[in-house]
């Protein structure tokens, strides 16, 4: 599906051939390549600035149809995430167009100011996310993916990085699994059904899976978690995946928000902020489809997924607000809001993760607040720590594989406005203002590890509209993120 390739134009065998050209460098020395630039740029409508495209048909010494022209910009400005999207938003054209199987040629490893390994893992990654639809809900089925994407590079490159397809297949995969699971409708993956089907597919991938099952959290005393799926029909699960290689010398936990439909609860959304809140469980599906693609490229550390999946629902045996819960680790939390459901579940399973598996680090990822989008977007997701080392880390991978993250404040003060009048804290906090940063505080206080990071992924966890290589609905923001930082 995935190719890196060395092969003459004359003799290769594709639908099209993509061609990215600069509009004020040559980025090949190939004389093949520079005279088909030539020959394009001789038009007046293709100069090689950002979005200019044209295409040469039936053109001598080449074996396709087609040679499609990119203009990629100014030299100075094109980075790995160009080539991405730009490879990304081809592709989702091409499947448009019905085609099967094209190539793009990579520029010359020397002449780029950027490692050609980048450019070439962000091509092959654009080629493998863009070429994705999500049509389980059609009658039917109109497009199909593409069935060969190749690069095309010079023959010591595809020596040296013969593994880099199967690799960034298999992370995509991850990504791509991710995005299925968000954008599923609400109905189709209640809490008893998302935890199976994790639990199905991990085994298939031997993981050691837990599920465990409602009654069980009673016992566990999970009361914050568990006031969250009182209002519904379907009832609570905690899925524990374990990636516990031999010889593992750190243990990493990762928790992920799994709210397969927040309503709101008793404070019920309104119109026009419900139709979305499928995608409220986007933490856990990044979680459980890291935790399989990692086993698949066998990481050396111990990584533990820990997930809480419930349903926000109103009813009559729904939580109040007002009610008084006793967490999992023995503070008592006044629920102020139904709606402020995330943190209530990501607090108890992050305190179990910690009792149970002394972690060195937790990361949990979460759509926790409308406020992180307000403040950063669609595109960029908010990363708290109190620990600096951590936060880097995050972040620097976030620029590489451009899963943005940014770094926020957890100040201390700002505590005083979770404080609550009868009960150890609350969930909601006394004022609007800030309220991504009040959230991530509230988790704070059980996040009790030396190293803790939490990211508010509300903004880029799902898409609207669609970008370069993501169609409409769930992104599976996170899975590269995490791969990139359990590597
Ligand atoms: N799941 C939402 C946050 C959200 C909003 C995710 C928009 C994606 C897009 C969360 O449970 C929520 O409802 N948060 C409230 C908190 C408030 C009641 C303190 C919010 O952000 O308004
Ligand atoms: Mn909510
Ligand atoms: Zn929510």
């Amino acid at each position: 599906m995935l190719h890196l390739i060395s092969v003459g134009l004359s003799k290769v065998k594709a639908d099209a051939i993509f061609l990215p050209v600069c509009e004020d460098k040559m980025i090949y020395s190939k004389k093949e390549f520079i005279s088909l630039i030539q020959e394009a740029k001789e038009l007046k409508e293709f100069k090689g600035c950002k979005s200019d495209e044209v295409i040469l048909y039936n053109l001598p010494e080449v074996r396709p149809k087609r040679v499609v022209f990119l203009g990629l910009g100014k030299f100075a400005e094109i980075n790995p995430e160009t080539f991405r999207s730009l490879i990304g938003s081809s592709i989702q054209r091409c499947i448009q167009k019905g085609f099967s199987n094209i190539l793009f040629v990579a520029p010359d490893e020397n002449i780029l100011n950027h490692p050609i390994g980048l450019i070439l893992e962000a091509m092959l990654e654009g080629g493998c996310l863009g070429n994705h639809i999500f049509d389980r809900y059609k009658k039917e089925k109109k497009h199909k993916p593409l069935q060969k994407i190749s690069v095309l590079t010079a023959p010591d490159l595809v020596t040296k990085y013969r593994f880099l397809p199967a690799r960034i297949k298999t992370i995509c995969e991850g990504t791509l699994l991710a995005r299925n699971w968000v954008s599923t409708p609400p109905n189709e993956k209640r809490p008893e059904q998302f935890s199976c089907e994790i639990a199905d597919l991990a085994r298939k991938k031997k993981l050691k899976v837990r599920v465990i099952q409602e009654s069980e959290l009673k016992k566990l005393k999970m009361n914050a978690m568990l006031a969250v799926a009182a209002g519904s029909e379907s009832s609570a699960r905690l899925v524990i995946m374990e990636h516990a290689p031999i010889g593992a010398k750190k243990t990493i936990v990762l928790v992920g928000k799994g709210v397969t439909f927040d309503s709101g609860g008793i404070n019920l959304k309104p119109s026009g902020s419900l139709e979305d809140m499928k995608m409220d469980m986007a933490g856990a599906a990044a979680v459980a489809a890291t935790l399989i693609t990692i086993a698949k490229l066998g990481i050396k550390d111990k990584v533990i997924g820990v997930i809480p999946i419930v349903e926000n629902m109103p009813s009559g045996n729904a939580t109040r607000p007002g009610d008084i819960v006793t967490s999992y680790a023995g503070k008592t939390v006044e629920i102020g809001n139904t709606d402020a459901e995330g943190r209530l579940i990501l607090i108890d399973a992050i305190s179990y993760a910690i009792k149970k598996y002394k972690p060195e680090t937790v990361i949990d990822l979460a759509t926790l607040t409308g406020a992180c989008v307000m403040a950063l977007g669609e595109k960029i997701a908010g990363v708290f720590s109190p620990d600096d080392e951590l936060a880097n880390i995050l972040i620097s991978a976030g620029e590489k594989t451009f899963e943005r993250c940014w770094r926020l404040p957890l100040p201390e003060d700002y505590k005083e406005l979770i404080k609550s009048d009868w009960a150890d804290i609350k969930n909601l906090a006394s004022s609007r203002m800030g309220g991504a940063i009040t959230a991530a505080l509230f988790l704070s206080e059980f996040a009790e590890v030396s190293k803790w990071a939490h990211i508010d992924i509300a903004g880029p966890a799902f898409t609207q509209k669609g970008t370069a290589y993501c169609p409409k609905g769930g992104t599976g923001f996170g899975v590269r993120l995490l791969c990139e930082i359990l590597k």
